[in-house]
């Protein structure tokens, strides 16, 4: 299909957003437009979720296969009753612990819920976001939101209002632009339809935490997967669609710190001789070891949270100076390290070179 939308951008506070430009934003929603918003993890793209053709609306402008569905995001507890059977003590302790913020729930979907929005599934996936501006959206349009990253399918997630509009300027009605997002990768989904409740994605929410919060929760194998892994699709819907992909390609390098930047280093170099632009993404602590074309720090390994919300942007810097190859290093599987390396593995394919 091909049409061309005006996409209004509304900047707003983070902290206190300006009601009105919300108001415009949800009117939106309500007609079955799509905007885009702010969470505390990475710029959403929002459609009413009870309305069919608006979320379809939503696979189309993102390019997204019809079988892996969003998240639908709500501001109040009460919305979830709606759209679930019920929630177990697990469900409760974990909402009334986690929410707002970026933990995703999986229940059993009640029938008020559109196939589409849910990709045919009998399951939901629901969150509160932790952020002001995603808060007032929901309220004001009076509607659950579904809202999948809001970057065309396949590409690293929008942490900035201008990713957004880099992928998505003309297939989309507004942005709701707040600044920088401050996690910076997604949301922890947690299945709690099996026993013991699985986290099919890690993110935001550290593993650590929901093992501390209730009695018994393992990962998919998925999560920690070093190859593309078959899994059912009623379980895992996002995980076999390619994700997180720059247009460079990208190797990860595991191993000891050591062996690491000595492996870098020699890719560095076989790239080089090879004509092709060299990017390096590594840390603080070992930047001044690369001879690349461009090396850009994700931070310092002693501060995760700092890695974890440069992560997408710099994947998408490198593509703006046009790099061939970008070689990563690898980081620990520990806390919001779990969720960055699978980042990593993913955009890299599964390109993994062990140091
Ligand atoms: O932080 C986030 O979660 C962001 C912000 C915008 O909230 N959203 C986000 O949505 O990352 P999306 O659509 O890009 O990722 C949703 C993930 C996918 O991996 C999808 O397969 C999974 O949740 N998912 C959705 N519904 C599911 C279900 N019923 N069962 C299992 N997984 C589900
Ligand atoms: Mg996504």
């Amino acid at each position: 299909m091909v049409w061309m939308k005006k996409t209004i951008t509304l900047k707003v506070d983070a902290q206190k957003p300006d009601i009105e430009k919300i108001r415009i934003a949800a009117g939106l929603v309500r007609k079955g437009g799509l905007v885009a918003f702010p969470t505390e993890t990475v710029y959403g793209l929002g459609a009413d979720a009870l309305n069919s053709k608006a979320v379809l609306a939503l696979f189309d402008a993102k390019k997204r296969p019809l079988d892996n569905p969003p998240i639908v995001h709500v501001s109040h507890m009460r919305d979830v009753r709606r759209l679930v059977e019920s929630v177990s003590s697990d469900g409760k302790k974990l909402m009334r612990e986690f929410w707002p913020g970026p933990l995703t729930l999986i229940f059993r979907r009640s029938k008020i819920v559109p196939e589409v929005t849910v990709a045919g599934l009998d399951t939901i996936a629901i969150r509160m976001p932790r952020h002001n501006v995603a808060l007032a959206l929901i309220r004001e349009s009076r509607c659950p939101i579904s809202a999948p990253s809001a970057n065309l399918a396949g590409k690293p997630s929008p942490t900035l209002a201008k990713h957004v509009l880099d992928d998505l300027k003309g297939r989309i009605d507004a942005v709701l632009d707040a600044g920088p997002t401050k996690i910076g990768v997604e949301s922890t989904v947690l299945d709690l339809t099996v026993n013991p409740p699985q986290v099919l994605r890690p993110g935001g929410t550290p593993f650590e935490l929901l093992k501390k919060a209730i009695d018994r929760v393992e990962l998919n194998p998925v999560v920690t997967a070093e190859k593309p892994l078959r899994v059912e699709k009623a379980r895992s819907p996002g995980v076999k669609h390619k994700h997180y992909a720059p247009d460079a390609k990208v190797v990860v390098v595991e191993g000891e710190l050591r062996d690491v930047v000595e492996k870098v280093a020699e890719l560095t170099k076989f790239y080089k001789h090879r004509d092709s632009k060299v990017g390096v993404l590594c840390t603080d602590e070992t930047a001044q070891c690369y001879d690349a074309d461009v090396v850009k720090s994700l931070g310092s390994r002693s501060d995760l949270a700092d890695v974890a919300r440069n992560l997408f942007r710099l994947l998408r810097e490198f593509d703006l100076e046009r790099v061939d190859v970008i070689v990563a290093e690898g980081l620990q599987l520990q806390g919001l390290g779990l969720a960055v390396m699978n980042r990593l593995r993913k955009a890299a394919g599964y390109d993994i070179v062990k140091a």
